[in-house]
């Protein structure tokens, strides 16, 4: 009995490390950023796609493939360190943070380097000069004509960007609005919810060559040359690495080869875009998506149920200093991730624990989810252990079984009947909440539902597509589980 309950703690002890790890930063070490990548032999590129001339989705040999000047120059930079390319989608408001984290080695996204991201990465030499623009509806021409016809109006820009800082502050009267997605902010310009976004000059261009609704108008901000031009993104320190790009950089600004070459070839798949926008020809990333988000939630479901047990047995335990030290803990723990959100856990698992291991995003999705709904399983678990009559524990022991026997073979089994239920619905919450791991970049239903969105340039469809997915997901899990629970109150 003793030396389980000493494996138990180990158990949640580890648990607790992996949850509440200290806030260490990476050492600065001595300067060896450019053998270490040469070592690797790889550089992730990270980037969000939805930018084009920039980067953007577009279908290339009937896969949905990230291109764009920013990829030119990416593979230019790699091939001129000796090393492979490999490109890593995600939000424009977690780059600096994959940058910092090591979740990638550089980033290419159309970034401006402000002073202010200066402090915490480092900058090659500026690469293209870009300005801004607003993108309106076409059928408002006649009434914006800069930032400062909007007045009782609303300006929308991506997170994270100096665009969205500089509808905050450079205009009045005028609401702002920030999303995540460059796509979903013309989608909302579309429908009528925004008057404008602002975005690059190039990015205005294109998307409004792309799309014969909209129309672009000059921004007049008033922003400094280091605000309109974009530069490649390194850790903190990596000056050899930085130094040996800078060349590239220096080459491609001497050749001219982003206006001769990297924009041509961006604009090229600008056009072959639009040709077909229907869900079914998107059938394949949908299916994926249905995969991961199985594989997420199955997994979940697994590893969740052993850690509940865990913890409700943990939480019931009583009797010396060292069990009550691990209710105590057990309880501690239930408590923290009830109260915080798995968003959040989902993110601290990814780029807090990345700190120390270099987890995927897939792996680290399940560990998050899998923590999280170890919480909850506890405590449905803890009701039905407590749900079986004292009267059968007593009974059991009178006969001469031990503590563990009683739990294994006369509670646990009558208990989880009770329990079924409930674990069935976390089942069929964690097929929908497992959704959140698109944060990370993990593939499953929602990421592919906006990589189409942003392949399409249709904003409800995929929507709605997903939509009855998730629903014959849950629906289908439900029958079956019902089905079950039946079954067992015959037995
Ligand atoms: N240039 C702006 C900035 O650095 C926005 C860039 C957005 N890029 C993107 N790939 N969505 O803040």
């Amino acid at each position: 009995m003793k030396k389980k309950f000493g494996l138990l703690l180990a158990i949640i002890v580890a648990l607790f490390m992996t949850v509440v790890p200290l806030g260490t930063q990476h050492a600065q070490a001595a300067d060896n950023s450019l053998e270490k990548i040469q070592k690797k032999g790889v550089l992730v590129m990270g980037t969000s796609p939805d930018y084009p001339p920039y980067e953007f989705q577009a279908t290339v040999n009937g896969k949905s493939t990230v291109v764009g000047m920013d990829v030119q120059i990416g593979k230019k930079v790699a091939k001129d360190l000796g090393v492979k390319l490999k490109i890593k989608s995600m939000s424009f408001d977690s780059l600096l943070v994959a940058l910092q984290t090591g979740k990638i080695d550089m980033i290419i996204s159309g970034m401006n380097p402000t002073p202010a991201r200066r402090k915490n990465v480092a900058f090659t030499h500026v690469y293209y000069q870009g300005g801004y623009d607003i993108v309106i509806n076409k059928t408002d021409k006649a009434k914006y004509k800069n930032k400062d016809s909007f007045k009782g109006g609303t300006l929308g820009a991506q997170t994270g960007t100096t665009q969205y800082n500089a509808i905050k502050k450079q205009t009045t009267n005028t609401k702002s609005k920030g999303m995540t997605s460059q796509s979903d902010l013309i989608l909302a310009l579309q429908s009528h919810k925004l008057d404008g976004v602002a975005m690059e000059k190039p990015s205005a261009e294109a998307y409004v060559s792309n799309n014969k609704q909209l129309a672009a108008i000059p921004s007049n901000f008033n922003m400094s040359s280091d605000a309109t031009s974009s530069a490649i993104a390194f850790r903190k320190g990596s000056t050899s690495l930085v130094n040996k790009v800078n060349k590239t950089v220096d080459q491609i600004k001497k050749e001219n080869l982003v206006k001769k070459d990297y924009l041509p070839a961006a604009g090229k798949y600008l056009k072959t875009n639009t040709v077909n926008t229907s869900m079914g020809h998107y059938w394949k990333a949908f299916a994926t998506g249905i995969e991961y988000t199985l594989i997420i939630t199955v997994c979940s479901v697994f590893f969740g149920f052993i850690i509940g047990i865990l913890l409700a047995l943990a939480r019931m335990a009583k009797g010396n200093v060292f069990k009550t030290a691990l209710r105590w803990l057990a309880t501690a723990y239930v408590e923290f991730i009830r109260g915080t959100p798995m968003m959040v856990q989902v993110m601290f698992v990814y780029f807090g624990l990345g700190l120390f291991v270099n987890l995927p995003a897939l792996t680290s999705g399940i560990i998050a989810i899998s923590l999280n709904s170890g919480a909850y399983v506890a405590e449905y678990i803890r009701g039905g252990i407590n749900s079986v009559n004292i009267g059968q524990t007593e009974a059991a022991r009178s006969l001469g079984m031990s503590n563990g026997e009683t739990m294994r073979y006369v509670v646990l089994p009558q208990a989880l009947k009770n329990i079924w239920p409930s674990l069935g619905n976390e089942f069929i919450t964690l097929i929908k909440d497992s959704s959140i791991v698109s944060i990370i970049g993990v593939t499953e239903l929602i990421y592919q539902s906006n990589i189409v969105r942003s392949d399409t340039y249709r904003g409800v469809a995929p929507i709605v597509v997903i939509m009855v997915l998730y629903f014959i997901m849950t629906f289908t899990a439900s029958r079956i589980l019902n089905y079950f629970e039946r079954r067992m109150q015959h037995d």
